[in-house]
């Protein structure tokens, strides 16, 4: 199989082996033998956050091909419990979500890829994140070699990152040792408690505010948040298809930078944005408003991209652009390589820096490659 068919980006060469679990059994029985045999590992979720290198990958990779959304309602709590294997669709689990009347995911509409890799970047668009709604991660776990349950506490959740996702690259979080591309953990199934309620969570998101035209913090039927994350996403060419390459992406190429605030006021202009950062340590604990990092702001990757120069759609006509729709989405256009695509994000990363001096990092997995 050429990865490039696997993935939204559309690059990538051949994988060594691939193995198309379809019971849990089969998927941790693949970790194993691949551990085992020394063989290097990637689990494929929705290949939405993705960039594989051209020569491919020398390993086996792993699809989860399990579906399925499990509830209870648990009316003591005005909850709903939700357990969704690792390889369901994760705009499936938002659309069941907000057709059943649990709340608390409705503006994470329209995210490609699959529930298993939710919490791995603690994925958060439109003023939410999966951190408020998680209870539980079921992981096998390589280093112990054991399937484990993580509770939320337990996955040291941030901005776009938390313990599983370090594990990657950080020995601290690996157990001594790096766990490229798929980490320590194998997501097996992800658990969330939601509040059973027709109404969303408050809106936290000021272009959706507008785009709803209610005052930020108001509660409005999920259905509409989630039809209005849509048509912001489909605006922003952040919605697959085939046909558009505007959407042949994965995403916000670069996380959003974040900087202590006096640095933040060294470097950056005046009007650049800064936004606050989620206390992840203690979110839930406030019913009333969401906790903040005191010392450092969040900026605006899209923001500092355009202003070093980097206008949508630059680099046309070139096989790889920035998208024409949103400055931070590095866009195949139909003949790309990786290599283009490593050459314009390097090309846009070293632009900023001389500009802002703000170095940007990449969101997606790097396979095979680096920046
Ligand atoms: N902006 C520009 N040029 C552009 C686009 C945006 O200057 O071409 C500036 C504007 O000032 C705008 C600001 O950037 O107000 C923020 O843009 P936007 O609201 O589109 O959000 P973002 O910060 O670029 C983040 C997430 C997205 C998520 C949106 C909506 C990251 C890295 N990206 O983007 O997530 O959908 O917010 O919440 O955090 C993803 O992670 O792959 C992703 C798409």
């Amino acid at each position: 199989a050429r990865l490039a068919e696997l993935t939204t980006l559309r690059v990538g060469g051949p994988a060594r082996d691939l193995v198309e679990a379809t019971t849990e059994a089969e998927l941790v029985d693949a970790v194993r033998a691949a551990d085992a045999s020394g063989t290097p590992l990637l689990v494929l979720g929705g290949g939405s956050n993705l960039l594989v290198a051209d020569a491919g990958f020398d390993g086996v990779v792993v699809r989860d091909l399990r579906r399925g959304i499990d509830a209870t309602a648990d009316s003591a709590c005005a909850g709903a419990n939700v357990t969704v294997p690792a390889g369901q669709d994760w705009d499936e689990v938002v659309a069941t979500a907000v057709t059943e009347g649990w709340a608390g995911v409705e503006a994470l509409s329209g995210i490609p890829g699959s529930t298993g890799a939710t919490p791995v970047q603690n994925v958060g668009a439109y003023g939410q994140e999966v951190a408020e709604t998680l209870a539980s991660v079921r992981v096998y776990d390589r280093h112990e070699r054991r399937v484990r349950m993580l509770a939320v506490g337990e996955l040291g959740l941030g901005y776009r990152t938390s313990v599983l996702k370090r594990s990657r690259t950080d020995p601290a979080d690996g157990a001594g040792r790096t766990w490229e591309p798929s980490g320590r953990y194998v997501v097996l199934e992800v658990s969330f408690q939601m509040r059973l309620a027709s109404l969303s969570a408050p809106v936290r998101y000021a272009e959706l505010a507008r785009h709803l035209d209610v005052p930020l913090e108001t509660r409005v039927p999920a259905a509409e948040v989630r039809d209005a994350v849509l048509a912001l996403r489909g605006g922003k060419g952040m919605v697959l298809d085939l046909a558009d390459h505007d959407t042949w992406s994965a995403g916000s190429f670069f996380t959003n930078p974040i900087l202590p605030t006096a640095e933040a006021d060294r470097l950056l202009p005046e009007d650049a944005p800064r936004y606050p950062v989620t206390d992840h340590a203690s979110l839930g604990r406030s019913a009333v408003s969401v906790p903040v990092v005191e010392g450092v702001v969040k900026t605006s990757a899209a923001w500092l991209i355009s202003r070093a120069g980097f206008e949508k759609g630059f680099g046309a006509p070139g096989p790889a652009t920035l998208s024409t729709k949103h400055a931070l989405a590095l866009t195949n256009r139909g003949a790309a390589t990786a290599h283009d695509l490593l050459a314009l994000a390097r090309t846009v990363r070293d632009g900023v820096r001389e500009t802002f001096g703000v170095t940007l990092e990449p969101e997606p997995v790097l396979v095979g490659v680096s920046l």
